[in-house]
C-alpha cells in the first residue's frame, strides 16, 4: 500500500497532465495536428494541439516573423521532476496524472497493423505512467489512456491491463467516442453511441471512473474571423469551446439513457462539468416540454432527472477559477462531497514579462482560493474538495 501523506488534510490534484517522451516523439514526427515543431525564433519547440491553432500554424509556416503558434513545449509538459517540483511549490501532496489531450484519438485504424499499433501505444504509455507512479509511492497515481481508435476487443484488453496496474485509478477520455476508420474527430460517434456501452460496462465493472476531458471545442467559425486571425489568442476556444464540448457530450449521454444503462459508471467531469451545473435546469425543462421525449421512459421506469444523475454518478473537478462557479458546481452536485480540486498543470502557466514558471502559478491560486472562499476557509467542506473526496472516491493509498 502506498503511504498516505503526513499532513492531516492532503491536497490532491486530480486534473494534472503530462506527455511521456514516447508521446512527444510521436507528435514530433507528425505534419498535421497534434504536432510538435521547432521554429528558428523560439527556444522551445511548439506544441500545436487544437483546430483553433491551425490558422496561426499556417501563418507561422509561411512567414517566419509571424507570431508563434500553439504553446511552448516546456519541461513542465514532459518532465517528472518538473511535475514534482510544481507539486511541492503549491503544497500538493498527491497528483492523479493523466495524458493530456488529444490522447490517442488521432491514431489511424486503417489496416490490421495500425489497429495493433494503437493497442501497443496505449500499453506503452500506460506502463510509463505506472512506472512514474511506482517510483513515487503515495505521491502519484494516474488515469490511464484507452486506444479509442482500435477495435472494441483491444480497448477491453487495455481496460484489463489498467485494472492490473497498482496506481491506475480510472481512465481519461475525450468526447469523441469510437471510430471505425481514421482518427477520432469532433464528428466521431460520441459517448452516446450504443457501440460504446460494452466499454463503459467494462470500466464500471473494473471500478475505473472516467475522467472526461474536452479537446475539440466548437468549430472555428463560431468564434469568428478575428479569433482566427489571432486577435483573441486562445481565449474563446479554451474558455467557451472546451466547456461547451463537455456539456454537449454529457447531455447526449443523459438523453441516450447511458447513465441508466450503466448505473455503475462513475464520471469525473473536467472544468466543473463545463456549463452543466448552470444549464441542468434548462436541459431538464427542455426534456419535460418535448413531445419527442415525454412518455418515452424505458420499461415503464421513471426517468431519472439530470439532477439525480449529477448527484449519483457524476463528480466535478474544481477547475473553475471563481467562487461563483464553484458554488454553483457544489449546489448542482448536492454538496461539496462531489467536487475535487485540480490545477490543469502544465496548461495556464504564468505569462508575460517577468513570468516565472518555477514560481507560484496564478491559475492554481485562483482555483484554491475559489474553494476556500466558496466553502469557508478551514472548513471541513473545503478540506474534502482539496483532497478528502479524491482520497475516498479514487481509493488512494489503498492496495
Ligand atoms: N488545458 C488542457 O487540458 N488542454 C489544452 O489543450 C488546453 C488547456
Ligand atoms: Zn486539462
Amino acid at each position: 500500500m502506498d503511504p498516505p501523506p503526513q499532513q492531516q488534510h492532503p491536497v490532491v490534484d486530480i486534473h494534472t497532465h503530462m506527455y511521456p517522451s514516447e508521446y512527444i516523439d510521436m507528435l514530433s514526427s507528425r505534419t498535421t495536428i497534434p504536432l510538435v515543431r521547432t521554429f528558428p525564433s523560439s527556444p522551445d519547440p511548439r506544441l500545436i494541439l487544437l483546430e483553433s491553432e491551425i490558422p496561426a500554424l499556417e501563418r507561422a509556416l509561411a512567414d517566419p516573423s509571424a507570431p508563434l503558434p500553439g504553446r511552448p513545449l516546456t519541461s513542465h509538459f514532459t518532465s517528472l521532476s518538473a511535475k514534482l517540483a510544481f507539486m511541492s511549490r503549491h503544497g500538493i501532496s498527491t497528483s492523479v496524472l493523466s495524458l493530456a489531450n488529444p490522447w490517442l484519438d488521432f491514431l489511424p485504424t486503417g489496416d490490421d497493423k495500425e489497429k495493433e499499433e494503437a493497442g501497443r501505444t496505449a500499453h506503452c504509455i500506460n506502463a510509463s505512467f505506472e512506472a512514474m507512479c511506482a517510483a513515487n509511492p503515495g505521491k502519484l497515481f494516474f488515469f490511464g489512456t484507452l486506444p479509442v481508435t482500435a477495435p472494441r476487443q483491444t480497448i477491453l484488453d487495455a481496460i484489463t491491463h489498467l485494472s492490473e496496474l497498482a496506481h491506475c485509478r480510472g481512465v481519461v477520455l475525450g468526447t469523441s467516442g469510437l471510430t471505425s476508420a481514421g482518427g477520432a474527430a469532433a464528428g466521431g460517434s460520441g459517448l452516446d453511441d450504443p457501440a460504446l456501452l460494452p466499454v463503459l460496462h467494462a470500466l464500471a465493472d473494473a471500478e475505473l471512473p472516467v475522467f472526461l476531458h474536452p479537446h475539440y471545442g466548437l468549430p472555428n467559425a463560431v468564434f469568428g474571423p478575428r479569433s482566427s486571425a489571432g486577435e483573441y489568442g486562445h481565449v474563446l476556444p479554451l474558455a467557451l469551446g472546451f466547456p461547451m464540448e463537455t456539456t454537449v457530450a454529457v447531455a447526449r449521454m443523459f438523453l441516450a439513457g447511458v447513465f441508466d444503462a450503466v448505473p455503475g459508471l462513475v464520471m469525473i467531469l473536467a472544468h466543473s462539468g463545463g456549463t452543466l451545473p448552470f444549464l441542468a435546469g434548462r436541459i431538464e425543462s427542455c426534456v419535460a416540454h418535448d413531445a419527442a421525449l415525454v412518455g418515452k421512459d424505458k420499461d415503464g421506469k421513471r426517468r431519472r432527472s439530470l439532477w439525480e444523475v449529477l448527484r449519483e454518478q457524476i463528480y466535478l473537478d474544481a477547475v473553475i477559477y471563481s467562487e461563483v462557479g464553484l458554488k454553483t458546481a457544489a449546489e448542482a452536485g448536492g454538496g461539496a462531497e462531489r467536487l475535487m480540486f485540480g490545477t490543469d498543470h502544465p496548461f495556464f502557466p504564468p505569462v508575460g514579462e517577468g513570468a516565472d514558471a518555477d514560481g507560484e502559478w496564478e491559475s492554481v491560486r485562483l482555483n484554491a482560493e475559489a474553494v476556500h472562499k466558496a466553502l469557508g476557509d478551514g472548513s471541513d467542506e473545503a478540506a474534502l474538495v482539496m483532497g478528502g473526496n479524491a482520497v475516498r472516491v479514487l481509493r488512494l493509498y489503498k492496495a
